[in-house]
């Protein structure tokens, strides 16, 4: 049973996000393929970043259907340089599924069998695109929640996450919550910051126990994060007569599965770096001057990367891989390779 308060907070919210909603172009569509292509690109890309990419995904995929009858390879060409190509890959996996099964699934637990449609992932489609009344919580909507109900526990803490879920569940009105989903994820992202929320312009803000006890900088409370662990990879790069280079496809699983890069393994020195190279290429390798080429860092979710680029030449044409203009993105390549190739443009 919901009480007034309740009531009113929910009217609150959702008669601001009427009026100041951000103009996102996957809010201007009902289709349901166009609104969980959109949630699979923001799991972990912003959106001012998601938005060139949905655009150009859309336009090579219209349709489920065309995204099933599409090769892998071409998928991932279309996805290249955003990185977490695993979500392209499931992308790719589910339609075919649904496209198999005769159609999309309408509830929270049908989104949720499909490859890569996580809990928040299933409760966004099925509330945006199908009106299910199922809460979808990301990192924005959290700090809202954490800081309406002035909980300083740390996010992390998943009896922190429970409380707050309990809470804001309550909070749906019926048959709106893709609307009230949204609207705390836009607060989140335009109201509520992190740092310097805009609490006077908040619709909320008559019930927030936080901004009433002025506590926003200890709310939500922050836990040390250990250091990323640092990774370091040595990269050959191998360039023919005519200037292109050496890339070899990286195998399904694991990093940058599916994905061409030039051919690279973790190490820190050409010295540990050149037998496995010569094995992973089925040829000897020289090093062409004492100097690394280029050095490249790379943060990914969970450590940090170095490559350390060396420049090399086979002693045969190797039998695995394939030269590449480097100007050229025929092929998927992720962003550290793109980077590496835009090197020798200039
Ligand atoms: N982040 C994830 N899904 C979103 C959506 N539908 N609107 C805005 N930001 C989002």
């Amino acid at each position: 049973m919901r009480s007034p308060v309740d009531t009113a907070l929910s009217q609150a919210l959702l008669l601001w996000y009427a009026r100041a909603a951000r103009p996102l172009p996957w809010r201007a569509t009902r289709d349901p393929y166009a609104i969980w292509v959109a949630e699979v690109l923001l799991q972990q890309t912003r959106v001012e970043a998601a938005i060139p990419y949905y655009h150009r995904f859309l336009a090579a995929f219209p349709t489920v259907e065309s995204l099933a009858a599409a090769e892998e390879e071409e998928v991932l060409r279309v996805w290249a340089g955003l990185g977490y190509y695993a979500r392209a890959r499931n992308l790719h996996r589910a339609a075919r599924r649904i496209v198999r099964e005769g159609g999309f699934p309408a509830t929270v637990e049908g989104w949720r069998r499909l490859p890569g449609v996580g809990p928040y992932t299933a409760a966004a489609v099925s509330s945006i695109a199908f009106g299910q009344n199922v809460l979808a919580l990301d990192g924005n909507a959290l700090r809202v929640g954490t800081r309406l109900l002035g909980i300083d526990e740390p996010l992390e803490d998943p009896r922190t996450r429970l409380r707050i879920r309990t809470a804001l569940e309550a909070l749906i009105p019926e048959g709106r919550a893709g609307e009230f989903n949204q609207a705390l994820m836009d607060l989140g992202a335009t109201v509520c910051l992190a740092r310097s929320p805009r609490c006077g312009t908040c619709p909320v803000r008559p019930w927030c126990r936080t901004a009433a006890q002025g506590l926003w900088e200890r709310i939500p409370a922050r836990r040390a994060k250990p250091p990323k662990p640092h990774r370091h990879f040595v990269a050959a790069l191998v360039r023919d007569a005519a200037g292109r280079v050496l890339v070899v496809r990286q195998p399904p699983r694991g990093l940058w599965g599916g994905l061409w890069t030039l051919p690279q393994v973790e190490a820190r020195t050409w010295k540990q770096a050149r037998p496995r190279l010569e094995r992973v290429l089925g040829v000897r390798l020289r090093r062409r001057n004492g100097k690394v080429f280029a050095t490249l860092r790379h943060a990914f979710t969970h450590f940090l990367a170095t490559f350390h680029v060396v420049e090399a030449s086979p002693s045969t044409l190797p039998a695995v891989g394939r030269f590449t203009s480097p100007c050229s993105s025929e092929l998927p390549l992720p962003a550290p390779a793109r980077r590496i190739l835009g090197r020798l443009n200039t």
